[in-house]
């Protein structure tokens, strides 16, 4: 494989995890963040869960300190020009998405290939800010990353196919299982579940159920790891808004429609576990109590 040295850009919830797996899997991987803050509180979320993995026996002490050395957190882009592949997972929000290709095809030699994580934007339409569209995938992983085993890879009308198909062999190098998908609107997942989340709060705006009792009846009735609610604050209800206007825009579909509640709550900066409030309130972590309307 020619992918060598992996660059990350963003160091939230899901670039601090692909980050982690990328060490995780060998490669020396370099993670850029905004703020010298906001570095250092991706490594702090990767260390911890490294520390947890050394805590139950599936990972070394040693392993843990390969995996420490072959991370660096960075503010520079400048520090990613030396990258095989660069995976971004900024905002869902295309003008920052095309912004920041735009610099790393200046900045990173015509061989490096890109990949973008977006949950709902048309990768042709990110691609298209670069001289390179034949080097650019979908790379979608799941949140979070170090626990689920999916990753989509998503081939444009323009992808080269070498480069997809060395794009699935790295997802599997991750560990994962990488599915194919086309440059769809939400692609595989997002397709179905999306929907499925603004309809459950739908639910809520209509009085069928309180947050609790819907999230238990799917939970309990259903079998899904987490009820709807758990699971968008989970996401991160700004992410989904930006990914409900993305997918009403491509398909214009009500379903797909932002519920009026759920901008509302993005307005207010309720965006979810990651802010202490969303559908529930995380003042005390260890018991959520859930909003009542
Ligand atoms: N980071 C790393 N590891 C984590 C973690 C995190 N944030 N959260 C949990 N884990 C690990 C735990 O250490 C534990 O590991 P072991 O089994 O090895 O001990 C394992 O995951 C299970 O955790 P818990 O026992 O604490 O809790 P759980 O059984 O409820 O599982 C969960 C947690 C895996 C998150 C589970 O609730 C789940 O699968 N939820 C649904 C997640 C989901 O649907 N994700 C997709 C979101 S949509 C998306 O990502 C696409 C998009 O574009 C928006
Ligand atoms: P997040 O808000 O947790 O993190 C985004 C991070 O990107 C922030 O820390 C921000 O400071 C940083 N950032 C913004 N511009 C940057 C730049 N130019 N350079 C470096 N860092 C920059 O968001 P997230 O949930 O990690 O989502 C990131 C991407 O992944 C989005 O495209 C989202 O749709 C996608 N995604 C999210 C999920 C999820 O469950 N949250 C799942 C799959 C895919």
């Amino acid at each position: 494989m020619a992918i060598q040295i992996v660059g990350v850009i963003g160091c939230g919830l899901m670039g601090s995890g692909i980050a982690q797996v990328c060490a995780q899997a060998g490669f020396p991987t370099v993670v850029r963040e905004v703020s010298a803050e906001l570095v250092e509180k991706g490594l702090k979320g990767i260390e911890k869960n490294l520390a947890r993995l050394v805590e139950k026996g599936a990972l070394t002490d040693a392993a843990r300190n390969e995996v420490r050395g072959r991370l660096k957190g960075t503010t520079l882009l400048d520090d990613l020009k030396d990258c095989d592949l660069i995976v971004e997972a900024i905002i869902e929000q295309l003008p920052a998405k095309r912004e920041l290709f735009g610099a790393l095809d200046k900045l990173c030699p015509p061989q490096t290939i890109f990949a973008s994580n977006t949950s709902s934007l048309p990768i042709i339409e990110i691609a298209a800010s670069t001289g390179r569209p034949q080097r650019f995938v979908g790379l979608h992983f799941f949140n979070p990353v170090p626990v689920m085993k999916l990753v989509e890879v998503v081939k444009t009308i323009a992808t080269d196919s070498a480069v997809y198909e060395e794009m699935v062999a790295f997802g599997a190098k991750l560990g994962k299982t990488p599915v194919r998908a086309n440059d769809g609107g939400g692609f595989i997942v997002n397709r179905l579940l999306v929907p499925y989340l603004l309809d459950a709060v739908r639910a809520l705006e209509e009085g069928v159920g309180s947050v609790e009792d819907i999230d238990n009846s799917m939970k309990l009735g259903c079998g899904y790891p987490m009820g709807p609610f758990t699971l968008l604050d989970f996401v991160g209800l700004d992410t989904t808004y930006y990914i409900s206007q993305i997918m009403f825009d491509e398909f214009k579909e009500k379903r797909f429609a932002a519920p009026p509640l759920l901008k509302r709550m993005v307005l207010a900066g309720w965006n979810g576990k990651k802010s202490g409030r969303g559908f529930y309130d995380y003042a005390d972590p260890a018991n959520p109590k859930p909003m009542q309307l």
